[in-house]
């Protein structure tokens, strides 16, 4: 799917995946343009590395930010925001036409392992944990929020070189392991190891149209 190098444009780059994300994608001599809230929130720094002041919920200059873009990368979330208002789908029905307008195929996103996959159900323990830990810890609107995202993606944009991984991550740490794709297993991971895994998934073009969980088939 990705080639090598390319220009990656990420949301959520100061955020706790982000910012390995954009690590990773830097360290393998990719650009990456970045649309951030707060520069200063950026750990990094690097010549590739291109910082936009903004926000996913400006509603002007998505045709600009894409220019020159190969993929699209989002790992963002404002839980806070998300319980009042699905900014992450107002956002992303917003994108993808501006991609589509500006010729770009690739697009990333990362939800959660409480996010419900298309059309179905979730397994009846994680779904008791949803709605005791992830209620208490005030993450149901975040999780609505990308449950309809992944209904956008799948109902309006096959067009679209889409992959949703559904990532269960609990803290940062030394790496854990190497996450594989898989549609019931699952591991708690590092942010880390999502965040390389993510970029793993853009080289896998048997995850284009998926919204999987992700395990760890190697410990270490
Ligand atoms: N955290 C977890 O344990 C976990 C577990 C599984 C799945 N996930 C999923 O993974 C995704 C990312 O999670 P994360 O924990 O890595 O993220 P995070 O640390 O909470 O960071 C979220 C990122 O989104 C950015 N953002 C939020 N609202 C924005 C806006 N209006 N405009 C521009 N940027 C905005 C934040 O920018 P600022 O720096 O300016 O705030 C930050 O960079 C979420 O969809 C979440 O559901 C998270």
């Amino acid at each position: 799917m990705e080639a090598s190098p390319s220009t990656f444009l990420v949301f959520g780059a100061t955020g706790r995946t982000g910012q390995h994300f954009v690590k990773i994608a830097l360290a393998n001599g990719h650009k990456v343009k970045a649309l951030v809230r707060d520069m200063t929130k950026m750990k990094q720094q690097h010549m590739n590395l291109e910082l936009i002041q903004g926000s996913i919920m400006d509603n002007e200059g998505m045709d600009g930010l894409l220019h020159d873009v190969d993929v699209v990368i989002c790992m963002l979330g404002d839980a806070q925001q998300q319980q009042k208002e699905a900014i992450n789908t107002l956002f992303v029905k917003r994108i993808i036409p501006a991609m589509r307008r500006q010729r770009v195929k690739q697009f990333l996103y990362q939800a959660g392992g409480f996010t419900r996959p298309y059309k179905e159900k979730l397994p009846w323990l994680t779904w008791i944990l949803k709605n005791t830990v992830a209620r208490r810890a005030g993450l149901l609107g975040q999780h609505k929020d990308n449950e309809s995202v992944i209904e956008y993606l799948v109902d309006e944009a096959q067009d679209i070189d889409w992959i949703v991984h559904r990532a269960c991550i609990i803290a940062e740490g030394p790496t854990k392991g190497i996450l594989k794709r898989d549609q019931t297993k699952f591991s708690i991971a590092t942010f880390g190891d999502c965040a390389a895994y993510n970029y793993g998934l853009l080289k896998d073009d048997s995850a284009i149209h998926t919204y999987d969980l992700s395990y760890y088939s190697k410990s270490f």
